[in-house]
């Protein structure tokens, strides 16, 4: 089939990829010139495991192109995806559908008269199908099929997702979609089909689900650290019901991105416009709380530095919101970094992936070559973003290298025994101090 995909951000171009992937022909659209010359020469311009490979790969075998021109565009496909971002509109907590209205409109303004269909993939307020459809009206006929992939992982959810949500008006529009997902449907995964409004709110009810099981775990952690009781064992205890679950229970400095923090603002914003706010009055707490983990992280490291981070060396391993990815939008690690150099502290950044990111967004900041560059004659260490190789240190050799050897463990995942053992000071958020053991 011929595909359009309109933006090639982190959701367009791993569609795009994806799609010729799967066997079609497939044209990229955006308005930025330089990202579509970039993906035109099989360049990524963020980084996420195993995109280049696919965009390599069907760029060399002509499956997959981009280009700006809405009228090459329309008169290309038969199936057009809205893939842009909804980002949070600057004055409220509200989704700014500014790309969306624009691709809707530009789009329609090129369609001719073959039949076509367009796909709603973003993240946007449930009621915005329905609206959008009545712009389309005569010319396209639309769909919703709200996207899940998280970051790190974007091609294998693309790929083999958990589920496919075919929100539809009529049955030629299902039996479309269901022939562009043919191999993903025929490998077993499971289809959803609903009307506009439902197939909106399962995006928004999943990422509002999501931080709140966060939430409610980092909530855990502010009780135990009140109590002298360990979230890390009690979120191992109760996920062992298989109604709770273990995962998305790890406490720490709570989640970033440009996802879920977004769009549990805006899906409360929309609830108010609804009349219905009450229902989801808990995701300010939800948010609340989030924010609170990174005010005690540098309440904790103001502890730990004896009441004062003034001109205290701060090591800061990871700036992404999360391991595996290159993005630093409302990246907890960042903020907290910002907060500790507002306090006077001295502050050095290491992360993998990150560092042109965070350095272009907070170049205040010191930025190290290594994760023991950052280290050398640190007062004081924070692991906020859980990078394998962060696991895989050692703490005897870092330890030497410290002004004194404190860490404190944003992200619940280093072995706090192997690092009190090395002579650390070690702390973890929701968990008790690891009694310090004499350097070796
Ligand atoms: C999320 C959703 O998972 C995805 O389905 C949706 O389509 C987009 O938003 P993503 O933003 O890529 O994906 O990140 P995710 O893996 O969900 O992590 C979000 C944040 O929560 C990260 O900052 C992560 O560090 C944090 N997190 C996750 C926790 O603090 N604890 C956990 O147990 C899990």
């Amino acid at each position: 089939m011929r595909l359009t995909v309109f933006g090639t951000g982190y959701l367009g171009a791993t569609h795009a990829a994806c799609m010729a992937e799967l066997g079609h022909e497939v044209l990229g659209v955006d308005v930025d010139p330089d990202k579509i010359a970039a993906l035109r020469a099989g360049r990524v311009p963020f980084y996420e495991p195993g995109l280049e490979e696919l965009l390599v790969k069907h760029t060399a075998s002509g499956r997959l192109r981009f280009t700006t021109s809405y009228e090459e565009a329309a008169a290309f496909g038969q199936v057009h995806f809205v893939c842009v971002g909804t980002p949070q509109r600057a004055d409220s907590g509200a989704a700014d559908l500014r790309h969306v209205d624009a691709v809707v409109d530009g789009l329609r303004a090129h369609l001719g008269d073959a039949p076509a269909l367009v796909v709603g993939k973003s993240t946007v307020p449930v009621g915005t199908a329905g609206r959008l459809a009545e712009r389309l009206e005569g010319k396209a006929e639309l769909a919703w099929n709200p996207e899940f992939l998280r970051e790190g992982f974007a091609v294998q959810d693309t790929l083999r997702p958990d589920r496919l949500v075919l929100g539809v008006r009529s049955k030629p529009a299902e039996a479309l979609l269901r022939e562009v997902y043919a191999p993903v449907i025929d490998a077993g995964t499971p289809v959803v089909t609903a009307d506009f409004p439902t197939a909106e709110l399962v995006k928004t009810a999943a990422n509002a689900f999501l931080a709140t099981k966060i939430s409610f775990i980092n909530a855990m952690a502010e009780v135990c650290e009140a109590t002298g009781a360990d979230v890390s064992v009690l979120a191992r205890a109760i996920g062992h019901d298989e109604r709770i679950g273990s995962r998305f229970l790890r406490a720490g400095i709570g989640f970033g991105g440009g996802c879920l923090p977004k769009d549990i603002r805006a899906f409360a914003a929309r609830a108010e416009e609804l009349g219905t706010g009450r229902s989801l009055a808990f995701l300010r707490e939800v948010d609340a709380i989030n924010l609170r983990r990174r005010e005690r992280t540098v309440e904790l490291s103001r502890e730990l530095c004896d009441g004062s981070l003034e001109g205290k060396r701060v090591a800061v391993l990871g700036a992404a919101f999360k391991p595996d990815s290159d993005d630093i939008r409302d990246s907890p690690a960042l903020d907290i970094a910002c907060r500790i150099h507002l306090q006077g502290g001295e502050v050095t950044v290491f992360d993998p992936e990150a560092m042109d990111n965070a350095r272009k967004a907070y170049p205040a900041l010191d930025y190290a070559v290594s994760a023991p560059d950052a280290v050398r004659g640190a007062d004081l260490v924070l692991h906020l973003t859980e990078w394998p190789q962060f696991a895989a240190l050692d703490p005897a050799e870092l330890a030497a290298a410290t002004v004194r050897p404190r860490i404190i463990d944003g992200r619940g995942f280093l072995d706090g025994a192997r690092w009190a053992a090395a002579g650390w000071e070690f702390r973890a958020l929701g968990r008790p101090a690891q009694p310090r053991q004499e350097r070796p």
